[in-house]
């Protein structure tokens, strides 16, 4: 789009913040959060994890509202038209690299959840399938082609939702479907505290098994779950914010964004760890956690077919709107650099991340003996790099530029804060805390790669 066009704007600020709710909520609230809190010992994590998006991931997501709104351009174009050719837009660089990372093997796991939504349509899962739900769904991720046909059909309806402009389509659909996610994942949880393991699930949760900070692995994936799961450091909220005019106040959105988040994760937990604990499964059983546990517990209720319907639409919508801003991030710049159509750019770009995506998705079964990073197969890798590496790294670039490379005054008008306390302790956090709390979390864990 070329300059001289005006830059589309949201409707309305409640529309604004549910697109970036919409891209906060996805598989990384359910899916991502459960299994990375069994693997990393529960409690003690989720406290480590809760400091994160307090102490670091609420200002830093300020600080991409703000420049996004500022700029009123894409991730990269943001930094070069507040700070020509200086080298913060470095971050910029690595959000539109996280971009194409993470969406190729997100679109692989969204995959997954549509064929569970089909198969509780068709009953292919009403009752117990022949070797238990673990065999199931090995058996479903290792073949080869299977996944990808999901794959490919997730990927298209997200390119289908970029292709017409993000405005309408995801606007409004937010407004019906993160409310009846949100029904949903308190009726499950609260039906899977009556499973048995309610109470091995709270103390699990909520009771903190200190000896488990002494590993430093449990920061690096506290902090890179904080920004996977709030779309942080890789400039989707700064390309969500360029579309706000100037007269809505942030604060509160990031602050609504952000509790949000956290309450479906809280909640996801509530309602996944009980029947772990109550089917006699590992916390840490990993990334197939959600879809070994949640058809168990759809079995034994009673209208459990359309419970799995219903929660595997929901998943599968809540991941389509996060896959969206994810997408959104890489083709509102190759839009502009190249002056490229939206619909040129959605198909192009849509198109190469799903062919970035067949690995992962293969990694689960011909491809299962290639790891990459300490031992990870190749999902794993492409996740570990993207959201502990770059995402923290791009957040850590995003709070220096706000902290150090704004004059304080307009930072602090820029935000809305004013010169107030708040205002003043979020510069603070943005030049100080948050980059050397990112540093240390880096630095203890170099041993990790
Ligand atoms: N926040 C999304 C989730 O929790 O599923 C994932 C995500 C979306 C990460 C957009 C990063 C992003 F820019």
């Amino acid at each position: 789009m070329s300059d001289l066009q005006p830059r589309e704007q949201w409707n309305t600020r409640l529309g604004f913040i549910l697109a970036a709710m919409g891209s906060a909520v996805g598989l990384g609230n359910i899916w991502r959060f459960s299994y990375v809190t069994g693997e990393n010992g529960g409690a003690a994590f989720l406290l480590v994890y809760l400091l994160c998006i307090v102490a670091i991931g609420i200002p830093i997501l300020m600080a991409e509202f703000t420049i996004g709104r500022k700029a009123q351009s894409d991730a990269v174009g943001s930094f070069s038209k507040l700070a020509p050719g200086k080298p913060w837009v470095i971050a910029g660089i690595l959000g539109v690299a996280s971009a194409f990372i993470i969406l190729s093997f997100y679109g692989v796991i969204a995959g997954w959840t549509l064929h569970y939504f089909t198969q509780y349509i068709t009953g292919g899962l009403a009752s117990e399938p022949a070797g238990g739900y673990g065999d199931y769904f090995g058996g479903f991720i290792t073949s080869t082609f299977h996944p990808l046909f999901w794959q490919f059909l997730f990927m298209a309806l997200t390119i289908g939702i970029v292709y017409g402009g993000v405005k309408k389509g995801i606007e409004k659909s937010n407004k019906i479907l993160m409310p009846l996610l949100a029904v949903l994942v308190i009726v499950l949880a609260g039906y899977s505290m009556t499973l048995g393991g309610a109470s091995e699930a709270l103390s699990f949760l909520f009771t903190p098994d200190w000896s488990a900070l002494a590993n430093p692995s449990v920061y690096l994936a506290a902090l890179g779950q904080a920004f996977f799961s709030l779309s942080l450091g890789m400039g989707a909220l700064i390309t969500y914010g360029s579309y706000l005019s100037k007269e809505h106040r942030l604060p509160g959105a990031a602050v609504s964004v952000a509790g949000l988040d956290t309450l479906f994760a809280i909640l996801a937990g509530l309602m996944i760890f009980p029947a772990v604990f109550a089917f006699g499964i590992d916390p840490s059983a990993g990334p197939g956690l959600v879809f070994i546990t949640l058809p168990g517990i759809f079995d034994n209720i009673a209208g459990g077919q359309l419970f799995g319907l219903l929660f595997f639409f929901l998943l599968a919508a809540a991941a389509l709107s996060s896959a969206v801003s994810l997408l959104e991030v890489a083709v509102a710049y190759f839009m502009r650099k190249f002056e490229w159509t939206r619909q040129k750019t959605a198909l192009l770009i849509g198109g190469i991340i799903f062919l970035l995506g067949i690995p992962s998705s293969l990694g689960m079964g011909v491809l299962s003996g290639v790891t990459i990073i300490g031992g990870r197969d190749i999902l794993d890798s492409a996740d570990f790099l993207a959201s502990n590496i770059f995402l923290p790294l791009g957040g850590l670039v995003i709070a220096l530029f706000l902290g150090w490379g704004w004059k304080k005054a307009d930072a602090l008008q820029d935000s809305d804060f004013g010169d107030t306390t708040v205002g003043n302790a979020w510069v603070f956090v943005l030049r100080y805390f948050a980059p050397v709390a990112i540093f240390i979390i880096f630095l203890s864990s170099i041993g990790l790669f």
